[in-house]
């Protein structure tokens, strides 16, 4: 970088009785003037009989007159629309301007101004508790906040405080000799080429103070009593005036996370950081100290004199220090975490949550893992704990495009800011989304009805196709599970009271290889015919005929199967031939998983008769559905009429539609085959090793392990499950269990997961294995 400009410039040369003179003939105002310490201008302190005091404040000779009269606007328009920030607004000259030429009695012309002084004191950090910090958080959010509009052409000047031109200073970094330094100083630029920049462009961006540290701040009766220097004053992102006070306010102090967590607490309080701003924020942090250490690098051979110049460097160091001790990306997932969570700082513990979870009862499914997780935050196929702890998700199906896809969460904002209403009334949402259905379904399956829940779609799918077929048995593979309703949970084995069958339903066994009449069969299609007929016999036992048959396309609650056509094709032209409808039960396997379209029947080579969706389909935002053919939805109409108050309301479409928009556009059911067959393989070769790991199985991103007891006939290992799943958690993969015996492995992750992800889980089982035998 060149060593001109401001900052490579000589300060101003004025004497205090030149000081004096100025104030006095062009602002009228007589006072005795004392020299105050400025990195790069002239500041005089000027005290007047009447007690007021000013600051004339006479700008370097490098300095752009356009840049003094920018800071003289920008602080007007602070000081009208936040009348009690106490900022300088400078007082006018004789010729009413507030910006005046002075000439030095070197001969050298400066812009000059007088500004009010504020009373009160520095403080030091180590000053300041909680509550201080927070409200600083709040001032900086309010004063960025008053600047949101703010425009002048100075702004855009290049100035090396400006953390968008930190690459300019790079070539600096030979001046740090130590090796260890050196390295440091290389990692931190690094990850700011690597993670800020690309992101530079998508960052808010305004004009900024950039400075407010408690160099600038005066503090009197609690509070902040002036805000000083607006010299640093830069159009760039929004988030940079964080890292620009942190690195004052964490000076000397080593509570770095509940200093930056406060801060940030207060500054969400008027202005909510976005999920890219938070997480940038530890490497921003880092680049401002990279920032302090270079530009002092570069002017310290010139100004070895300048305190101001050379004292930030070696804190600066040691806070690059603290953060390389906790792990930059780790420290980094720490501070997203309490930018986007306030007052995660101080989360409830989690054994308190625990016992408080008493209040949603017994009945309530029990927390998963050994150790609970408590979890605030997700991005893509990562979620973080309230203590920043990150987890690759290998398990959740429902964030199908990946946690908090800015795309669906901006959908969901822009129509809940809008209207939710219902389909009642006219909506264009409701018949994009089941026009976009229908479309990707094979022809025939013309007719969406739009619900809340897996559940609840199911519930309207047996009640067409028991209106349909005027029957009322219920044919289920023998573990499935399909929903809560009363009615559906009759059709959930894996859900019945002490396993007793409800009267009217049957099962036919999963379509295990392994095990049951499956087992080394040479022709599947007939023995699925058969134990379909099985099915069919029983409910003639009871007096039933079958109403429909509900098949999930991969058997996930079975144990994750992923049959042939031939042998699905057995089971439902069976259960057909006795009058059955087929619901292909697509809650689970549909919206891409199984990386071959977007529906898992689809491979099966059969036109289902209703089709029910649910899970994935608003990435988490409740909604589901339930397609048929228009002729099946006319039966059920010619008997009663169907509303559901939030089915297809437009703020739960807006998620369905910006989901499907998504998977299209990321080409996610390629990446669902493509990494699936990844870590398929890769479990396979694992396999190789582990005699515990019994089979391989499943579809695109949806992956079964069953492990078995060694030396056994395949008996299944469900503690060995348990445990497998409770490491792999303890080691930041998150996975789940599955089957009848719950010894299967269930890798399920959102399909937005990469190739090296998928190494990461596979690495992490290839320890954990490893881990039990050592
Ligand atoms: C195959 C299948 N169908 C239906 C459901 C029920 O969905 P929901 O929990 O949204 O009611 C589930 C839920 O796990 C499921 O896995």
């Amino acid at each position: 970088m060149e060593t001109s400009g401001v900052l490579g410039a000589d300060p101003p040369r004025f004497g205090s009785a030149e000081a004096e003179q100025l104030a006095r003939t062009r602002f009228g105002v007589d006072g005795h003037a004392t020299p105050l310490v400025s990195e790069r201008d002239q500041n005089f302190l000027l005290a007047t009989d009447a007690g007021h005091g000013w600051v004339l404040k006479i700008s370097n000779a490098a300095e752009d007159p356009a840049v003094v009269e920018m800071e003289v606007a920008a602080v007007a328009r602070v000081a009208a629309l936040e009348p009690d920030l106490p900022v300088p607004v400078a007082l006018p000259a004789d010729d009413g301007r507030t910006v005046i030429s002075a000439r030095s009695p070197a001969g050298t012309e400066h812009v000059a101004r007088l500004l009010p002084a504020f009373g009160g004191a520095h403080l030091a950090p180590r000053d300041l508790d909680a509550p201080d910090i927070r409200s600083l958080g709040t001032m900086v959010a309010r004063l960025a906040r008053a600047l949101r509009g703010f425009f002048h052409p100075a702004a855009g000047r290049v100035i090396e405080w400006d953390l968008q031109h930190l690459p300019r200073l790079a070539e600096h970094a030979d001046a740090v000799r130590d090796p260890a330094r050196r390295a440091l100083l290389d990692e931190v630029l690094a990850r700011y080429r690597d993670r800020v920049l690309p992101a530079l462009p998508r960052l808010r961006a305004q004009v900024i103070h950039n400075d407010v540290t408690l160099d600038n701040l005066l503090f009197a009766d609690g509070a902040v009593s002036g805000i000083l220097d607006f010299g640093d004053m830069a159009h760039t992102a929004l988030v940079f005036d964080i890292p620009a006070t942190l690195q004052s306010l964490l000076r000397d102090r080593t509570d770095l996370f509940e200093v930056t967590g406060a801060f940030v607490e207060g500054y969400a309080t008027v202005t909510p950081l976005e999920s890219e701003e938070a997480e940038l924020l530890g490497d921003l942090l880092a680049a401002r100290m990279a920032q302090t250490i270079l530009i002092s690098a570069w002017r310290m051979p010139r100004w070895p004199e300048n305190d101001y110049i050379t004292g930030w460097a070696e804190p600066a160091w040691t806070l690059l220090d603290q953060l390389r001790e906790v792990g930059f990306a780790l420290a980094g997932q720490r501070i997203a975490s309490l930018a986007l969570t306030p007052g995660a700082a101080e989360p409830p513990p989690e054994a308190e949550l625990i016992a408080r979870r008493r209040v949603l009862g017994n009945a309530l499914s029990p927390l998963t893992y050994r150790h609970p997780l408590h979890l605030v935050r997700g991005r893509g196929a990562w979620m973080y704990d309230a203590a920043g702890r990150a987890y690759l998700d290998a398990y959740n199906n429902v964030p199908v495009v990946g946690h908090a896809h800015p795309r669906v969460v901006e959908a969901i904002a822009r129509q809940a800011s809008l209207l939710n209403t219902n389909t009642r009334y006219l909506h264009s949402s409701v018949v994009e989304l089941g026009e976009r259905i229908v479309a990707s379904m094979p022809p025939g399956l013309d007719t969406v009805t739009f619900v809340n829940s897996g559940s609840e779609a199911n519930d309207l799918a047996w009640r067409l196709a028991t209106t349909v077929t005027g029957a009322r048995g219920g044919i289920v593979s023998e573990w499935a599970y399909h929903g809560v309703t009363a009615a559906i949970a009759d059709l959930s084995p894996s859900e019945w009271p002490r396993g007793e069958r409800p009267d009217g339903v049957a099962t036919i066994p999963a379509p295990d290889p392994f095990r049951g009449v499956y087992r080394d069969l040479p022709d599947p299609a007939r023995r699925a015919q058969a134990a379909m007929a099985d099915a069919v016999a029983q409910l003639a036992a009871g007096d039933r005929r079958p109403a429909a048959v509900f098949l999930d396309a991969f058997f996930t609650s079975d144990g994750i199967f992923a049959p042939s056509a031939d042998l699905l094709a057995g089971l439902i032209g069976e259960a057909r031939s006795a009058g059955a409808l087929w619901v292909a039960d697509e809650v689970q396997s549909g919206h891409g998983r199984g990386g071959d379209g977007l529906w898992g029947f689809a491979t099966w080579g059969e036109l289902p008769d209703i089709v029910t969706l649910g899970k994935p389909m608003g990435n988490g935002h409740p909604i589901a559905a339930v397609v048929t053919r228009g002729e099946i939805m006319d039966r059920f109409a010619a008997e009663t009429e169907f509303f559901s108050t939030f089915g297809g309301n437009p703020v739960a479409c807006a998620a369905a539609l910006a989901v499907l928009d998504v998977i299209r556009d990321e080409g996610l059911v390629a990446r669902a085959a493509s990494v699936g067959a990844r870590l398929r393989d890769g479990l396979r070769e694992l396999a190789g090793r582990h005699p515990a790991i019994g089979d391989v199985r499943g579809r695109g991103l949806l992956v079964g392990v069953e492990l078995v007891v060694e030396g056994t006939d395949r008996q299944p290992d469900a503690a060995l499950a348990r445990w497998v799943r409770d490491e792999m958690r303890e080691r930041g993969v998150l996975i789940g269990s599955t089957g009848r015996a719950g010894n299967v492995l269930k890798i399920r992750p959102p399909l937005c997961i990469g190739p090296d992800e998928a190494d990461l889980v596979l690495e992490t089982l290839g320890q954990v294995l490893r881990a039990r035998r050592s």
